[in-house]
């Protein structure tokens, strides 16, 4: 399999130094919710200060290597009249595009979703470079219940995103392959980590047979946890080794780097789960960082309140978190 030039180095510059990445690609409907959930209306420009406000905070850029935006987003101006794609890029940070249209029910499994947006992919990933995306996202979901997720919603799932991130490659963009297995529902962790492993395996399976370029290519998984119904959560430690050992039997060490999603963790504890990852002893073949939605957000989110006052206290929380999930990827975190 040829190597792409260009493509690693931009895998590897996102998450170099301890840098992660900011998963702000919320869909309309999506941070519409969490907007309105804190009494903060949801309106395009609405939204586009929110999203100012993230990328424009003083010192970011020492922790966030690259931001996921969505399509309204990559579009906007900043209240000056700037691109918000060149904001980022004026600052050192890589910009990246969510590039599914999300999930719809899969046919002949019931309860199992597959995501679309391969067709006309082409066109959108060419129009998203131009407008300044370098690498691009794409999520597949995964319910863990009896007889779930099954082989064909694995197969389907694991499939597209071979197809998306050989699409990507193809014009000049670094994938991030998520396959997310979600943490709701009731299951111990031994579950969540045959599941996952089985999920990871199919996806590099697929990967090979599209020709995907590992080394141009990032991976965002989910950490291995008990389900959040679960009465016995797993410590830190065991969500840590859990975690690093499905990683060492299924994903290849030509894959520069492993950015995990948040998932609806407490942001503290995404921390702790991260750096609890880099801390443990062994082979670690692989950059593992950060790619967080929620858990780098959330208090920032919760400061702002939709408030133009509240922005630098807002920038502040988001700062210290970003600088704490930081000190995670290496390992060095401690409060
Ligand atoms: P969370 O970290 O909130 O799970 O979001 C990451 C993401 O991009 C999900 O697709």
């Amino acid at each position: 399999m040829p190597t792409t030039p260009g493509l690693g180095e931009t895998a590897r510059a996102i998450i170099a130094d301890g840098m992660g990445i900011l998963a702000a690609d919320e869909t309309v409907s999506t941070i519409t919710k969490r907007l309105t959930a804190r009494a903060i209306e949801s309106t395009a420009d609405s939204r586009r200060a929110y999203r100012e406000l993230l990328f424009s905070t003083p010192g970011i850029a020492e922790f966030i290597g690259g931001v996921i935006m969505q399509d309204e987003t990559i579009r906007q101006d900043s209240a000056e009249g700037i691109p918000l794609v060149d904001l980022l890029a004026g600052r050192g940070i890589i910009p990246g595009i969510k590039v599914d249209a999300g999930v719809r029910p899969l046919a002949g499994a019931p309860g199992e979703f597959v995501t679309e947006g391969l067709d006309g992919l082409r066109e959108r990933l060419e129009e998203y470079r131009e407008l300044g995306a370098r690498f691009a996202k794409w999520r597949a979901v995964f319910t863990i219940r009896d007889g779930r997720p099954s082989a064909p919603c694995i197969h389907a799932n694991a499939h597209a995103l071979a197809r998306y991130a050989a699409l990507c490659q193809e014009q000049g963009l670094v994938p991030i392959v998520e396959p997310e297995v979600l943490m709701e529902g009731a299951h111990a962790l031994e579950r969540c980590e045959d599941v996952t492993g089985r999920v990871l395996q199919a996806v590099f399976n697929e990967l090979f047979a599209a020709r995907v370029s590992l080394e141009g290519m990032l991976l965002k998984p989910n950490m291995i946890t008990a389900g959040h119904g679960s009465a016995r959560q797993a410590s830190v430690e065991e969500v840590a080794e859990a975690t690093l050992r499905v990683l060492t039997r299924h994903v290849p060490p030509a894959v520069p780097g492993i950015v995990f999603l948040s998932g609806g963790q407490d942001p503290v504890l995404a921390t702790e789960h991260l750096n609890a990852i880099n801390a443990l002893e062994g082979p670690k073949p692989w950059t593992l960082s950060f790619s967080y939605g929620r858990a780098l957000q959330d208090e920032a989110l919760e400061a702002w309140a939709g408030r133009s006052e509240q922005v630098p206290a807002a920038q502040r929380m988001f700062h210290h978190r970003a600088w704490c999930d930081s000190a995670a990827a290496l390992g060095t975190y401690s409060e």
